[in-house]
């Protein structure tokens, strides 16, 4: 923690008085240590308070400087955006929640966490009511989705005298994740240029009718994300789903393999790594019908031609030269082998490959099992694991070969 820059957020909530512990003890660790308050925040505790702990100016207000009369009050949000190696809302309240997923910024807060592309952490707490309403647990997923790490509240009995999910976790907690994100995001992949690609393909059967797959694109999009935090330039192209773009990165969607194969190669120049995570049909309608298939009234059975799409990793593996290519490999069966045998044969770095199995259930899931395979035939077995930490050793893996 030692040097680091801690911005902490404190918003509206009866653990405000919380942060004061958590300010203090990340001073102690070595950190320094600004705050920013809500005006609702500055409602359960003083700006007064968090400034002795911090030992700096406590920034409460977009329109007023709040450091010194020499600083420019036109920067102040992106001075503030730009110190932070990280920031951290502890309490996070729902309705700051709330502006964060939609890009509300109407207070200094907000304005500092839409500008800054440095890890964001959130502790919510609130009401356990509050916290499980459908509407606070949509904002939450949607920002994960995006990057944004969230600690859980702890479950025990809360301000309101009822008991659920919204305390605070212990400060102990929140000093652990800090460090790790700040461990995770030490810029180690600053200048490298990443290409992503996740999801799955659709392809036409007709113009309403397509054949898909069940990926869900969590793998490649916690890989897009993980690398971004990282400081990698990352550009993910995306199969459809619902996913929401991790931040700092640059989304192309694209529907059919066909469309994966043409945005992938417009990106390959000056690549220093692509990562295949998509799952791309390996087939398609031979010939999509340009109107929607009616029903016959006949039960005769509808027979549909299939042929080869292009096999896009085989073909980067023909093309590379310095640039290091990374595939994934799903078997139902001679797992191993087959993902040894897809490595050698698309001349490529490294290989993933997941486990599918009953227990681990890898499609949409936010954890997988995989062992990643080098060219040596070096085969690393990883435990049962958040998608996201799965992403982190990739790019550990992958920056050894760069
Ligand atoms: C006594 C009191 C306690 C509150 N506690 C919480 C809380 O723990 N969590 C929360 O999300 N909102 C809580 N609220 C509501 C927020 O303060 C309110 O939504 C406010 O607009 C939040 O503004 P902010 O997000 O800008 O800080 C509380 C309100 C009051 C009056």
């Amino acid at each position: 923690m030692r040097g680091k820059h801690v911005l902490v957020g404190v918003t509206g909530g009866i653990a405000a008085y919380k942060a004061g512990y958590l300010v203090r003890d990340l001073v102690k660790s070595g950190a320094e240590v600004k705050v920013m308050m809500t005006e609702a925040g500055t409602r359960f505790v003083t700006p007064l308070t968090f400034s002795a702990l911090s030992k700096n100016p406590v920034f409460t207000d977009l329109w007023t400087n709040n450091q010194s009369s020499d600083s420019d009050i036109s920067t102040q949000h992106i001075d503030l955006a730009n110190w932070a190696d990280v920031l951290v809302i502890a309490p996070a309240s729902a309705n700051t929640i709330a502006k964060l997923a939609y890009g509300i910024s109407d207070n200094l807060l907000a304005v500092v966490a839409l500008a800054t592309t440095r890890p964001i952490i959130l502790a919510p707490t609130m009401d356990a009511e509050m916290y499980l309403n459908p509407v606070t647990q949509n904002n939450l997923t949607s920002l994960k989705e995006r990057g944004y790490i969230v600690i859980p509240p702890v479950e025990g009995e809360l301000a309101s005298g009822l008991s659920g999910p919204g305390r605070l976790p212990e400060i102990k907690i929140i000093i652990e994740t800090i460090g790790k994100i700040l461990d995770q995001s030490h810029q180690d992949l600053k200048k490298k240029r990443i290409l992503v690609t996740a999801g799955p393909t659709y392809e036409a059967i007709d113009p309403v009718r397509f054949v898909g797959n069940r990926s869900s694109g969590k793998m490649g999009f916690a890989i897009a994300n993980a690398a971004a935090q990282r400081g990698a330039e990352v550009t993910l192209v995306a199969g459809p789903t619902h996913l929401e773009t991790p931040r700092n990165v640059t989304r192309i969607d694209v529907e059919s393999a066909q469309e994966m194969l043409t945005a992938v190669l417009a990106h390959t120049k000056k690549t220093d790594a692509i990562i295949m995570a998509a799952a791309v049909a390996d087939y398609r309608p031979a010939n999509p019908a340009k109107h929607k298939i009616k029903k016959h009234s006949s039960s005769k059975a509808l027979e549909l031609q299939l042929e080869a799409t292009t096999d896009i990793l085989a073909m980067l593996g023909k093309k590379k030269r310095s640039m290091t290519l990374v595939g994934f490999a799903l078997e139902t069966k001679d797992e191993l082998a087959g993902a040894k045998e897809k490595l050698r044969k698309k001349n490529l770095d490294l290989i993933v490959l997941n486990s599918f199995g009953k227990q681990n259930r890898v499609f949409g899931s936010n954890l997988n099992t995989v062992a990643m395979i080098d060219k040596r035939g070096k085969v690393e077995q990883l435990p049962i694991m958040p998608k996201f930490d799965i992403a982190n050793k990739i790019l550990n893996k992958i920056k050894t070969l760069l």
